[in-house]
């Protein structure tokens, strides 16, 4: 899941690497390094940690306009200096840094052994850069070494490759994991994503699965199968790609309290005033569709638990599938018309895109749902809906939840021609605004809890897959083991882990489920278990612990999810934890 950089005749190139990395740091953090052409000479700086100690080690200027960089989240070989990118081939002809997974990589790396190629690494990557290498040897040709090097590896690259001591060209090649281009004014770049280049590239090209081919300071050329493949421009929103922290500690609590403005834009972005601006021939498509069935994974599969209710709320069978299974069990329907959703922050997530391959191949129409225009999603999918949230750059996702969840709703209320929804979306922001000043309530139960090593969330219903989401936040930035459960279930087994003091986070916004619920968090407090209740006005009971105003059932989801958001980021802030970094993990999920 590592973030890439590259650039050819950059006047600030160690300001341009460096800057890059540190955006693109999201994708993977546990080490990081460069590699430019400095008097016809390769000078390569790795560093375990972040990238910015990288920035110490290259403290001095660097007189060079060509170079590559990356951060890593380690798949194949711990992160130790051997093991960081980029990585030189044997003969040292080709450096390059890698984003992706080499499945047969024993199996070439024993072939190339007894060629007699040495490693100096545990990495797959070393071994894309030998693979290229030996086919150099052969045709001392770079372009047909990449093309005849795509045939023999298997399984997701995005590399970006320095060749010799040239200074001209910086050579590339993208299957599965993304890759872009970013043209300047006699500068030309690679990345990731285009967070990057945002603020010196005027247009980007995306790049398509098995391209390869280089970027020089005034030229692109893409290849794919030896052919020279024609391509088109692309731009990219720099406001929404804003990644300032505008005076917030964490980018966590801003992307938190962004909500309620990512509510209005999507207001604005799908409803004109008087009706809705999604494609009317995607909502036929839903209209005519028998099954709706969605795939995603984390957050965004809890997301898609709300959008499945949405949809039965319409009179429509909806599915939701974790991506992962999914691509290993695949179920079609076998009769009637299926839609599939992919549900994707980054748009860029493995499991999600393996599946979209096995559904195309079998000729569904498909939605993505996400938060990234350009990404492999976005683009594969017959339909596309963006959620124009602002990029997200803590890994734990918060504000582009929300807006799937309202998505979810205003794309369901389009399909019945339900234009009264637009009126309470809209107010409900004034409790989402109230749950932001409630924040300080939120961190005192936050500092009670910061020293539990277990904690549990109670739902039913909607407030069951918000407390889905509740526990996995707290777990991924506290580290505090947490299971969310539907109370009906605690005494089926759960309530056994249940002992004094064990906190234990309720949800209340349905007057339906009060009492149901209400009974569970006895059962709770009679095993001395410290039961922390969330509920809305007309459910509010004397010792409720946060009581916000009454809203539409439906939307509360995106109320009461705040409250479990500011909940995992307070706790996260007592224990000192990194909140945005959290360990382990990365943003973008770009392995399978
Ligand atoms: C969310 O806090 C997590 N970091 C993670 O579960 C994430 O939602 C998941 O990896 C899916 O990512 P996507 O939405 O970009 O596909
Ligand atoms: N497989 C490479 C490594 O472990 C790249 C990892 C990635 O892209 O996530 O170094």
């Amino acid at each position: 899941m590592c973030g890439i950089v590259g650039a050819v005749n950059c006047k600030n190139l160690k300001s341009f690497l460096l800057k890059g990395l540190k955006s693109l740091d999201y994708r993977g953090y546990d080490s990081a390094g460069v590699a430019y052409i400095e008097n016809d000479v390769i000078n390569m700086h790795r560093v375990v940690g972040r990238v910015e100690l990288l920035e110490n080690e290259l403290s001095g200027p660097i007189n060079s306009r060509i170079g590559i960089g990356h951060t890593r989240w380690a798949t194949h070989g711990e992160p130790l200096i051997k093991n960081c990118h980029p990585q030189k081939s044997f003969h040292e002809t080709f450096t390059l840094v890698h984003n992706g997974v080499i499945e047969n990589y024993l199996e070439l790396k024993r072939d190339l052994i007894k060629k007699g190629y040495a490693f100096t690494s545990d990495t797959d990557t070393e071994v894309i850069a030998n693979v290229i290498d030996k086919e150099y040897e052969n045709t001392h040709d770079v372009l047909l070494s990449i093309n005849n090097a795509l045939k023999i590896i298997d399984g997701s690259l995005a590399i970006a490759m320095i060749f010799k001591n040239d200074k001209e060209h910086l050579y590339f090649a993208k299957r599965k994991s993304p890759l872009l281009i970013g043209i300047g004014t006699d500068t030309n770049y690679l990345a990731s994503d285009a967070l990057p280049m945002i603020k010196v590239a005027h247009k980007f090209i995306d790049l398509s699965d098995d391209q390869y081919g280089y970027i020089s300071k005034d030229d692109v050329k893409i290849f794919k199968d030896q052919k020279e493949c024609a391509y088109k421009y692309t731009t990219r929103n720099a406001e929404l790609l804003n990644i300032d922290l505008n005076g917030y500690p964490h980018y966590m609590l801003k992307e938190i309290e962004e909500i309620p403005a990512c509510m209005s834009r999507l207001i604005d972005n799908y409803y004109d005033g008087k009706e809705f601006k999604f494609s009317k021939e995607m909502l036929k498509a839903f209209k005519d569709a028998d099954t709706i069935s969605f795939i995603a994974c984390g957050t965004s599969y809890h997301a898609s638990l709300i959008g499945k209710y949405y949809f039965e709320k319409i009179n429509k069978r909806a599915n939701v599938y974790i991506a992962s299974e999914w691509a290993y069990f695949p179920k079609f329907e076998s009769k009637g018309k299926e839609v599939f959703v992919m549900v994707s922050q980054s748009g860029e997530t493995a499991d999600v895109i393996s599946c979209m391959k096995l559904i195309k191949k079998h000729g569904n129409d498909t939605l993505t749902i996400t938060n990234t225009k350009g990404s492999t999603l976005e683009r594969d999918a017959t339909y596309s809906c963006l959620l124009y949230a602002g990029v997200e750059i803590a890994v734990a996702s918060t504000k582009a939840y929300n807006a799937q969840v309202a998505l979810l709703y205003l794309l369901t209320n389009a399909i019945v021609e339900n234009t009264s929804s637009i009126g309470l979306l809209k107010n409900n922001n004034i409790v989402l605004k109230q749950v932001i000043s409630m924040k300080k309530d939120i961190k005192k139960i936050a500092n009670k809890i910061k020293d539990s090593s277990h904690a549990f969330f109670l739902g039913r219903g909607l407030d069951y897959y918000v407390a889905l989401e509740g526990s996995l936040k707290l777990k991924e930035i506290t580290y505090i083991h947490s299971e969310a459960f539907p109370g009906g279930e605690l005494k089926h087994g759960p309530l056994a882990l249940v002992e004094k003091g064990t906190p234990v986070f309720g949800f209340i916004t349905n007057k339906c489920i009060e009492a149901a619920i209400r009974g569970n968090f006895s059962e709770v407090k009679a095993r001395k278990g410290t039961v922390y209740s969330f509920v809305t006005k007309e459910n509010a009971k004397k010792g409720d612990d946060i009581v916000i105003d009454d809203l539409d059932v439906d939307l509360a989801p995106l109320a009461i999810v705040m409250i479990a958001q500011y909940l995992a980021y307070y706790t996260a802030l007592a224990r000192n934890n990194d909140i945005d970094k959290p360990r382990n993990l990365a943003k973008s999920v770009t392995v399978e």
